[in-house]
Formats: C-alpha cells, sequence, structure tokens
C-alpha cells in the first residue's frame, strides 16, 4: 500500500474516534440506573474471583444502549471483544471459527440474535454451557465428529425481540435485561455530554428541544444535535437556542414530540385508512410498502410507549391522543359519553 493511504486512513480513523460520542466506562453512562448497577455488580464480582462475566442478553428497542453497553463491558472486564450478527453467522463453520479464535474471557457480541437460525443456535447451546462444540463432517457412513474444545467466554447478545429467541438459549444467558426507553432529562444530560464533546455550544433551551424530539433514544439525540449543528454553522452562528433547533427540526421533518415522516405516515394509515382501527400490522406495512420488521423494531415500541397506539389480538389501534395529537376529533367521544350518562 502507499504511504499516502496508509496516512489518510490514519487520519480518518482518529478522526472517528474524537468524534465517536459513545460512552466507554460504566461510570461515564447515562440513563438505565438497574442495569448499569447490576452489571457494575457482576463485572465487578467476576473480576475479584477472576472469572469470565456469565452471558448477558440485552433487549431493547433499536439506539438505546445495547452495543454500547458490549464495549463497556469487554472494557471494564478488560478483554478483547469480537463482533458479529445473527445474520452474519449463516453456517455451523462461521460460529467454530469465531468460537475457535477467542481467548479466554474475551466477549463475543452477537446483534440482532434473534436472527441466528435454529441450526447455529444449538450449536451454540454446548458452547455457552460447557465451552465445547461437536461438529460433525460428512454424513452417513463417512460421518465423523469432532469436539472443539472452547477458551471460556462471554457472550454478549443483543435483540429488539427477546420472544423471537428459543426459551432454550435464553435460558442460557446468566444475566437478562431490558434496556427502557430514556427519559428527557437523562437525553438532557447526554445531549450536554455530546455537545461538549462535538465542541458545539448549545443553551439549555436547546438541549432540552433535542431532548425531549428524540423519541426517548441516545442515538436519536445525537443524530439530531449532529444535524441541528450543521444548520447552525450554515445559517445561524452562535450558541444553538430552541428557536434554532425548531428551524433545524422542522427541515428534518422532526415534529415537537419527535415523530418523523414514517411516524405520521403509520399513524394516519390507521386513521384515515383503516378508521382508527383495529387493523393488522400487516396491511399497514403493505399501505406504507415498508417492512414488517421495521414497524415492529423501529416505528411501534414508542408510539405504544407514549399511548399512541395500543395492540389488541386483532391488530393496532390508534388512540385518542394520536387523533388529538393531528388535531383530529375522537370519534368514539359520543359513544363515550352516551355510556358514561
Ligand atoms: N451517548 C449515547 N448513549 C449514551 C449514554 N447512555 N450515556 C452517555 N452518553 C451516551
Amino acid at each position: 500500500m502507499e504511504e499516502g493511504v496508509l496516512e489518510e486512513s490514519r487520519v480518518r480513523v482518529e478522526a472517528d474516534q474524537i468524534w465517536d460520542l459513545r460512552p466507554k466506562r460504566l461510570s461515564e453512562y447515562i440513563g438505565q440506573p438497574r442495569v448499569v448497577e447490576s452489571l457494575e455488580i457482576a463485572i465487578t464480582a467476576a473480576r475479584k474471583r477472576r472469572e469470565p462475566l456469565d452471558h448477558v442478553l440485552l433487549h431493547s428497542p433499536p439506539g438505546l444502549g445495547k452495543t454500547t453497553l458490549a464495549h463497556i463491558i469487554a472494557t471494564e472486564m478488560d478483554v478483547n471483544i469480537v463482533t458479529s450478527s445473527g445474520p452474519a453467522i449463516e453456517k455451523g463453520g462461521d460460529l467454530i471459527s469465531i468460537l475457535t479464535h477467542l481467548e479466554r474471557g474475551d466477549v463475543l457480541f452477537i446483534d440482532e440474535a434473534h436472527r441466528l437460525s435454529k441450526v447455529i443456535e444449538e450449536f451454540l447451546y454446548p458452547a455457552m454451557e460447557d465451552f465445547c462444540i461437536d461438529f460433525i463432517f460428512d454424513k452417513g457412513v463417512h460421518a465423523r465428529s469432532h469436539r472443539y474444545r472452547l477458551e471460556q467466554f462471554t457472550l454478549v447478545a443483543a435483540t429488539t425481540r427477546s420472544g423471537l429467541l428459543s426459551a432454550a438459549l435464553r435460558e442460557r444467558f446468566g444475566i437478562q435485561r431490558t434496556l427502557e426507553f430514556y427519559t428527557v432529562e437523562e437525553l438532557c444530560k447526554i445531549v450536554e455530554r455530546s455537545a461538549s464533546i462535538l465542541k458545539v455550544s448549545i443553551d439549555e433551551g436547546g438541549t432540552f428541544e433535542i431532548a425531549k424530539r428524540s423519541r426517548g433514544t441516545p442515538r436519536i439525540a445525537n443524530r439530531l444535535l449532529k444535524r441541528v449543528r450543521d444548520y447552525c454553522q450554515v445559517r445561524a452562528e452562535g450558541v444553538i437556542d430552541k428557536e434554532i433547533v425548531d428551524e433545524a427540526l422542522k427541515l428534518e421533518g422532526v415534529d415537537e414530540i419527535g415523530l418523523t415522516d414514517l411516524d405520521r405516515w403509520f399513524l394516519e394509515t390507521i386513521i384515515r385508512y383503516y378508521k382508527g382501527g383495529p387493523v393488522g400490522l400487516e396491511a399497514i406495512a403493505s399501505t406504507l410498502q415498508e417492512e414488517t420488521d421495521t414497524l415492529v423494531d423501529m416505528i411501534e415500541p414508542y408510539l405504544l410507549k407514549i399511548g399512541f397506539v395500543i395492540r389488541k389480538p386483532n391488530g393496532r389501534k390508534a388512540t385518542e391522543l394520536a387523533y388529538r395529537h393531528f388535531g383530529l376529533s375522537w370519534p368514539h367521544a359520543s359513544k363515550k359519553q352516551l355510556s358514561l350518562g
């Protein structure tokens, strides 16, 4: 490789490190106090015993910090981390190659663990429990099996849908935690921290406005902060305040409670095309021409959390809060009054 190319890539990596907003240690982590406290205890105890940490299963909607926590666990345990994902591990051989290269105590992080195939899940059981795997080569009379012994490792698995993992796999995680949406106060602290890393000047009003529109999600808070920073640099200059955030996020299609175009289309589809529901998710997905997985993972969790949508056995329903957000009158109001009266 030419020296110039090397030089350039080294500079780029350094820049990425400077701008990386993710906390590196548990002590820097904002929010999720119960998860942080229980991990702190488990890590301290494992370190005292000089043992690898138990396997960890982290469950939450996207952007709430599962990957960040996996890296923090490796840093706090002072071990290497190897990362992969459910869809990337297709064959038994892929998994064996990863597992046999792990050193004692290493963290194997598997993102989207609910997308592991049943075959791979079954390879994982003995690997997690007994730190060995039996691999069968060939079929029929030529079949030979080989037992691979593994170093004791820690599997950290992340999923947006723990319900899709087999019960057998779930039971093998000693530590299982669900991350919740962050409060606006916690998101304010995250925006403040990120602004200070990015050397962005922002006042309390601007910080609060970004936090309020981040759908309870640090990844969104950091993304909006970067968009507002760009806007300010080109159109405004000076300290970012509420007004600048308002203008910048209007351009981004993010409304005053953080809903995006896709959130609004999702709600409007239920309200306008299906008279408020109940309507099946597949019908909404085909109207929107979106994957059902995108709706289940990225859109629904926050709308359920803020009470704009409810899930019923026969489908999704928009609530009175959602109607009011769009300035629409609640069609069931008169019925409710009648039954009250
Ligand atoms: N950046 C993104 N998520 C964070 C968190 N939970 N704490 C601190 N900084 C963050």
